[in-house]
This record gives C-alpha cells, sequence and structure tokens, in this order.
C-alpha cells in the first residue's frame, strides 16, 4: 500500500477524491493524503473537522478479491491498524466499534469505509482514516472539546504526522494482505474485542423501523456486532448508522 501517494493542500475529502480516482481504475494501494479538507466526511452523514497541518487526512483505496472481508470487517482492519500504531506511542487505546478510536475514553480517530457495489462484493472500498495528531484542546470545537483528543493532548508534545501515517499503513497492509489467508483479519478482530468499550455495553438499534434494545456480546467474523436482546434473541448488526447511541 502506498506506492502511489497522491497529496493535496487541500481538498473536499480524500474519501470523494478516492472513490473518484478508482472508479476510473486506480489500483490497489493508492493514497489520496491531504493537508486539509474543507468537506472532511464522517459517518451517518456527519462533517469531520480536518483543520490544517494538525491531523492526518487521508483515503487508501483497496480492491478486495471476492473472499476478502466486507466492508465492516475492512474498518475492523483499519481501526486495529490505527490502534496498534496509537498504542506506539500512549497507553490505553479503545476502540468503539465500529469506526472509533478512543485514548482515555475521548475520541482520537475514525475510519470511513465506502464501497461501491454490493456489502460483500465490493469492486472497490476506499478506506478513508482521520487522526487527530496535534491539536490543542482549543483547537476543537466547543461541542468536542470533551469528547476528541489528539496525540498532543495526551502525550504532551507535538507527534511527527508521517511517521504515525507510515506506521499506520504499515500494520493496515500487514493485516489487509495477510487477510488473504483469514489470519490478519482474525487478528484485527481479535484486537477490536480485546480493546472494545462496546462489548458488554448495553446498545439499541433500529429493525423495522422500531428500536431493539440488548447487550453488544460480541464482534463477529464479519466484523458484524453480536447483540443479545433481553428475550435471548441474537442479531448481527452490520452497520453502526443502525445504533442508536
Ligand atoms: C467518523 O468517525 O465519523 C469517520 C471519520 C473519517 C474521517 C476521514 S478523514 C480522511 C477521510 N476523508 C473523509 O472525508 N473522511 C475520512
Amino acid at each position: 500500500l502506498g506506492r502511489r501517494i497522491i497529496h493535496f493542500q487541500s481538498i473536499d475529502s480524500t474519501n470523494r477524491k478516492a472513490k473518484e480516482l478508482a472508479e476510473q481504475g486506480e489500483p490497489e494501494g493508492t493514497i489520496v493524503v491531504a493537508e486539509t479538507q474543507t468537506g472532511g466526511r464522517g459517518c451517518a452523514g456527519r462533517t469531520w473537522d480536518s483543520k490544517p497541518m494538525e491531523g492526518i487526512w487521508m483515503s487508501v483505496i483497496l480492491r478486495p478479491t471476492l473472499d476478502l472481508p466486507s466492508v465492516p470487517c475492512i474498518t475492523q482492519i483499519a481501526c486495529a491498524a490505527v490502534g496498534q500504531a496509537l498504542e506506539t506511542m500512549v497507553k490505553a487505546v479503545q476502540i468503539k466499534w465500529p469506526n472509533d478510536i478512543l485514548v482515555n475514553d475521548k475520541k482520537i480517530s475514525g475510519v470511513l469505509t465506502e464501497s461501491s457495489g454490493e456489502i460483500d462484493r465490493v469492486q472497490y472500498a476506499v478506506v478513508g482514516i482521520g487522526v487527530n495528531v496535534n491539536q490543542n484542546a482549543e483547537d476543537f470545537l466547543p461541542e468536542l472539546a470533551e469528547k476528541a483528543t489528539s496525540l498532543k493532548r495526551e502525550t504532551g508534545k507535538a507527534q511527527s504526522r508521517q511517521k504515525l501515517c507510515c506506521t499506520i499503513l504499515e500494520a493496515l497492509e500487514r493485516a489487509y494482505l495477510l487477510g488473504d489467508g483469514a489470519t490478519g483479519m482474525e487478528c484485527a478482530i481479535t484486537y477490536c474485542k480485546d480493546h472494545s468499550v462496546t462489548l458488554g455495553r448495553p446498545v439499541s438499534f433500529m429493525e423495522n423501523g422500531m428500536e431493539v434494545h440488548g447487550t453488544a456480546v460480541d464482534i463477529d467474523e464479519r466484523g458484524g456486532l453480536v447483540v443479545r436482546t433481553p428475550n435471548g434473541v441474537i442479531r448481527h448488526i452490520s452497520s453502526g448508522s443502525t445504533l442508536v447511541r
């Protein structure tokens, strides 16, 4: 991964650009990275604040083969890669299913996987990774100050974005390529389970327009959340957008 890196000073969204390139036949492994995004995308249609020079805003183009991961699985692989990379610098990395990486209960990074085609038969997937690296507390929007953090806040000093970016890509490549033999995938999901703040907690999700409550009990091999409802029924949820928090 990363043999071709396309760098922008400023772009609306690296995910949008990477999808456009993927549509035009850009090969697997190309990375779109930007110093700032003017229309950074978050999950569930939210925006993602991407200030200049302060974070890692990048998207990786993948072209999974058919026996390879579904979109939720790719998201878990990316979460694990970011988590492992961050753990070289901070303790207490946590993963909140499906796509948040937290440190000390505050969000430091988010993953947004977008794909073509169906969830299990993707032609390409774009894995968008945003990591807050060098923001100070006052750089966060007031409503995020308590909920979000950066590597600088957690370690007390500015960190190299390039170095962290390389560590993340190495971890991602290891898990994704090994994923061909399922091992990397399994390891990534095990990592996400071991660091999960979601498992064992009450969650609710929408089913046929109704809110269903339950307890998160596992992450399945496809990256879905396994939820047990109070009457003992087991549900597999594949997308966080159905989770009501
Ligand atoms: C989330 O937690 O809501 C997911 C955030 C994903 C943000 C990254 S930044 C790089 C890439 N480009 C985007 O527009 N979004 C992702």
